[in-house]
């Protein structure tokens, strides 16, 4: 199987291939994982797939698809942050001929397009109340017009949705409905990160390898000893797909058919010791505030090179600039 990275817009296709059995998976934290999901996955209820960024969520989601019920129905995406407010509403339940000025034809939504299927709506958290409120009609009820249009269409998908920020603390800053929290969250599923998984990391590194080598034609046979072993010592912030980025990277890198540890660019981690100073602030967001103030200081503030070594989207890479107020030097 070839396993690729989610489009980061928006995207409606019939889920292909991503099956439960074509996952990576040695540790016992993720095989409990799987196996609640896949134990969801017969039973039509509503799931939230919760954990960091890169642990595997959306190929959970559609793994959930392929082993429900509905998999012969689409598998519809929907990521949620990259879409604007004013455009989410038309986005999720379409628009009519008109409904826009510059509108000349009827535009299905995604609750349309994913009818007897299932809808992801990936990166829930980043929703705005007035979306929240919509996605919570057309859920509780079934049921959703589209934009300009006068007629209630019904729909019947079974939602799974995603999120990468802690909710709980949505919930309480009152950003993050309640009512619709607890509808998704009528089956929650916490995926573990990366480095609590070490036993996946050398599989992992050998799935990718050998991915590199098909698609991008480099001849890696094997991964230097000393070069595992700093793979498994690093926190892996960017989890699985920072795992990949950096063997992608390592993997045209090598100059032979080996990975060696200088092929390995791993993000600096800020060592635990480093922190412990008094007056710093040891919260979890402010570590990571001054991490990827790091990296963007060592890349020069390339933001493509420092989303793919922290291994996350370039939108959420700009969200956490915008958010911690990070600001290039002049
Ligand atoms: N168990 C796994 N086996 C094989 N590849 C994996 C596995 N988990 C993750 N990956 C790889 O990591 C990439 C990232 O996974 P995915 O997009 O599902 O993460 P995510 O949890 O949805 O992240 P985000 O919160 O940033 O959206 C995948 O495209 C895939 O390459
Ligand atoms: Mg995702």
């Amino acid at each position: 199987m070839s396993v690729q990275d989610q489009p980061t817009i928006t995207s409606a296709y019939r889920s292909v291939g991503v099956t439960f059995e074509s996952l990576v998976c040695n540790s016992d934290v993720f095989q409990e994982t799987l196996r609640l999901a896949a134990n969801a996955a017969t039973k039509d209820v509503a799931i939230l797939l919760l954990g960091e960024t890169g642990t595997g969520k959306n190929l959970i989601a559609q793994a959930i698809h392929n082993a429900s019920r509905r998999h012969n129905k689409p598998f519809v995406s929907v990521n949620c942050s990259a879409i604007p407010d004013s455009l989410l509403e038309a986005e999720l339940f379409g628009s009519e001929k008109g409904a826009y000025t510059s509108s000349d034809k009827l535009r299905r939504g995604k609750f349309e397009l994913a009818d007897g299927g299932t809808l992801f709506l990936d990166e829930i958290g980043d929703m705005t109340p007035v979306a929240q409120a919509k996605v919570l009609r057309a859920f509780e009820y079934k049921q959703f017009e589209r934009v300009g249009g006068e007629q209630t269409l019904h729909t019947d998908v079974r939602i799974i949705a995603a999120t990468n920020r802690p909710l709980d603390q949505l919930l309480n800053d009152g950003r993050f409905r309640e009512d619709l929290f607890y509808r998704m969250n009528e089956f929650s599923i916490e995926v573990p990160p990366l480095r609590q998984r070490l036993a996946e990391i050398e599989p992992l590194t050998q799935r990718f390898i050998k991915e590199c080598n098909e698609r991008f034609g480099s001849h890696i046979k094997s991964i230097e000893p000393a070069a595992m072993k700093r793979m498994m010592t690093h926190t892996w912030p960017g989890n699985v797909r920072e795992l990949r980025a950096v063997i992608k990277r390592a993997s045209v890198a090598a100059p032979g058919d080996q990975i060696r540890s200088d092929d390995l660019r791993l993000a600096v981690g800020v060592t635990p010791t480093d922190q412990i100073v008094p007056g710093n602030d040891l919260s979890i967001s402010a570590m990571e505030a001054r991490h990827i103030e790091q990296v963007l200081k060592k890349t020069g503030w390339n933001k493509k090179e420092t989303s793919a070594l922290l291994g996350v989207s370039r939108p959420t890479l700009d969200r956490k600039i915008t958010e911690y107020n990070l600001k290039k030097p002049e």
